[in-house]
């Protein structure tokens, strides 16, 4: 079979597959209070169909899928997913993004059926804050779900953290304090838009500069690393190292022309981008029998009409109309 390689030649072995569009937290850059129209069941691919996808998705290419929802250990087959993945033939690599809220309940089965990796969303080390970014007063959990991890042996342990204006803006080096002492990868990514409220303002964003520079005031010495490769966060040195922190700057210093990512939403939606307009449905002709070779035409198909990038800065720049909880982070 073919490799799913683009027009501008990137080839794509990065697959982000999303179990669900649910989430246990509110944060306020992501979801309203009410939550969102969630996806029926009925739609949501099953346990089978998803490993079927990911199936033909490996046999083009794809050599790590990271699990992202929504939150994806809402799903109860979450730990057999990442069993399916990994007895592939090709063998890829399965990791985690999660709110890590429900981490301490399934950390060692995840790793016992062959996660290798984990990112933990947390922007904020207050308990007052997180409720008031999150909407719900869990932030002992979220702690005890990183030292759950660490307790399975998951290595490196990577912590996600996006700033927001007036809410936890300043909170840049103590996150960087915190990580360093604890051993944990620390990254900041750069608020995108995303969010269904459309209330992203480019203006108002917390900038990758921003950072650096908060950090640097607070006394650390914040130099380039090398070697990013197609790695969204762009890494630094932290006082001349071994220690690093990165930033995913995919706002003022984009990396869609090293971008390897395939995305496959929860309802069966295949996506060349995050910020792509359209999708390819794969869970009508998936359903209605469509074979191997069918399926994987969809989905070169998808890849080969990939945009040279995001296109956040053209003036006719339209936010997709998924949310990224819908879409998987
Ligand atoms: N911009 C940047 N990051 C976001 N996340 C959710 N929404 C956005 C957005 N609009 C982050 C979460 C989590 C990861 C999956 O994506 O905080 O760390
Ligand atoms: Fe890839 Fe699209 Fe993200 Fe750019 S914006 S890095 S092309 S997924």
């Amino acid at each position: 079979m073919t490799m799913l390689t683009d027009r501008f030649g990137r080839v794509h072995r990065d697959l982000r597959l999303s179990l669900t569009d649910r989430c246990s937290l509110r944060c306020r850059y992501c979801m309203p209070a009410q939550g969102l129209p969630w996806t029926p069941n009925e739609d949501l691919l099953t346990t089978g169909e998803l490993l079927q996808l990911v199936g033909i998705a490996t046999e083009l290419g794809v050599r790590e899928v990271r699990l992202t929802g929504g939150e994806p250990l809402l799903r109860p087959d979450a730990a057999e997913i990442v069993a399916g993945i990994v007895a592939l033939p090709q063998n890829p690599e399965v990791s985690l993004t999660t709110n890590g809220l429900k981490l301490a309940a399934v950390a060692d089965d995840l790793v016992a059926a062959g996660l290798q990796r984990v990112n933990i969303s947390l922007d904020t080390l207050d308990r007052t804050t997180f409720k008031e970014l999150t909407l719900r007063d869990r932030l002992p959990d979220v702690l005890a779900g990183v030292e759950a991890a660490r307790s399975a042996g998951l290595e490196p342990i990577k912590i996600n953290a996006v700033l927001i204006r007036g809410v936890n803006d300043h909170e840049a080096p103590t996150l960087l304090r915190w990580a360093l002492a604890n051993g944990l990868r620390l990254r900041f990514i750069e608020q995108m838009p995303l969010d269904p409220q459309h209330s992203w303002d480019r203006a108002t964003m917390i900038t990758r500069e921003e950072i650096l520079r908060s950090l640097a005031e607070a006394g650390f010495e914040v130099t380039p690393a090398t070697g990013r490769g197609s790695a969204p966060a762009e890494e630094f040195l932290v006082n001349g190292g071994p220690a690093r922190v990165g930033i995913v700057g995919s706002v003022t210093k984009p990396f869609c022309a090293a971008c390897d990512r395939v995305r496959l939403t929860a309802d069966g939606q295949w996506r060349s981008c995050l910020f792509a307009a359209g999708e390819r449905d794969l869970r009508t002709p998936l359903r209605a029998g469509a074979g191997k070779a069918e399926l994987a035409g969809l989905m070169s198909a998808e890849v080969k009409a990939k945009k040279p990038g995001h296109g956040l800065d053209d003036p006719g720049f339209l936010q997709p109309d998924r949310p990224m909880s819908a879409i998987g982070g």
